[in-house]
């Protein structure tokens, strides 16, 4: 190469972004975004049984009896996830037209809540508003005789559900069920009874996602008929989530989720973008599902590419992530 190449600048570009990754040290210093065990709940599936039951679609998932359920909490407690949410697979004997069942306080839920609170009395303890467990249509509201999900006597039952979580010492209530209205009138339901304390996390931005099957298998609970377009919106929009958001914000809540997580990144960002509150995601059963099954298959790198979806619901925006690999990203975390 001759030294007047040099002088001319004909050398090959200036700007070379590949000095800045040159070594792992030089990356080090430039990572913007982190994940830790303090990012993650963990979703459980809960039943009324001793035994615990694989489920087909979630392979490593399982609906847990009680003692499985105290034994996964602790091994997740062990390696810094101190978040869990409850799902429980309702009996179809105890399912009604109006979901009564959701606000039993004797119900499988709060004698859930109240054992894992006793024994472990700082673990956040995160419930699902919503009545699809327990509607015998499979809907998360109350389904009319001509088939439409009714709005306001939903409510009526959801803060009746959320209020009963509270006293069984649930610490932040999640209403993930999409009627309008339900983050202020559940404020006012829990701050009439006393429950100030008690945080509302709104699934904010929900979307009618093909992802959630495995999870509606999981708790036998998808709808009976028709499917969720009139509460939970269309995957098609964005500008929606920022309507859901301005009245979630007046309405009270404290923290927004959105949900799926992977393919809505870019809602997760706007949320971020658009509001002080924190901003959770969830990387759902479907999402799960397709990682399990490539990784199974050798396809993928599980830890990698796990490790990799996570780091990217982050970067978007997420404070806060639900996915059911909470326990297992955790101590891959931890083995570094
Ligand atoms: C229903 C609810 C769903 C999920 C959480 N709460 C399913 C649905 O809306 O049909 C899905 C979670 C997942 O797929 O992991 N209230």
């Amino acid at each position: 190469m001759a030294s007047s190449d040099i002088d001319t600048g004909t050398v090959g570009p200036l700007a070379r972004p590949r000095r800045n990754r040159k070594s792992p040290i030089v990356r080090a210093f430039q990572r913007e975004t982190f994940l830790g065990p303090e990012h993650f709940v963990l979703p459980l599936f809960i039943h009324d049984a001793e035994q615990s039951v694989p489920i087909r679609s979630m392979p490593g998932c399982q609906r847990l009896g009680e003692v499985d359920l105290l034994a996964e909490v602790e091994r997740a407690r062990a390696v810094g996830v101190h978040m869990v949410v409850l799902f429980p697979a309702v009996d179809e004997a105890l399912k009604t037209r109006t979901g009564d069942e959701a606000w039993n306080p004797e119900g499988l839920v709060p004698r859930t809540i109240r054992a894992l609170k006793q024994r472990w009395p700082d673990l956040i303890v995160v419930t699902d508003v919503a009545l699809d467990p327990y509607n015998s249509d499979g809907h998360d509201g109350i389904v009319s005789s001509s088939g439409e999900i009714v709005n306001d006597e939903t409510v009526e039952v959801l803060c009746r559900q959320a209020v009963m979580q509270a006293r069984a010492g649930a610490d932040i209530v999640a209403p993930s069920d999409m009627m309008d209205g339900r983050i202020g009138a559940i404020r006012d339901a829990l701050d009439g009874q006393g429950f100030t304390g008690v945080s509302i996390l709104s699934y904010c931005a929900k979307y009618a996602s093909s992802f959630y099957g495995p999870f509606r298998e999981a708790l036998d609970s998808a709808p009976r008929a028709g499917d969720k377009k009139t509460y939970q919106m269309d995957p098609a929009n964005a500008r929606e989530a920022l309507r859901e958001l301005a009245l979630d914000e007046a309405e009270g809540a404290d923290i927004v989720m959105v949900k799926p997580a992977g393919p809505f990144l870019d809602i997760i960002k706007l949320l971020r973008e658009h509001t002080a509150l924190p901003v959770a995601a969830y990387q759902v059963s479907g999402e799960y599902a397709m990682l399990k099954a490539a990784a199974q298959h050798g396809w993928l790198d599980e830890r990698r590419a796990v490790l990799e979806s996570l780091l990217g619901i982050r970067r978007a925006g997420a404070d806060l992530i639900f996915t059911y690999y909470a326990r297992t990203a955790a101590e891959w975390l931890r083995a570094g």
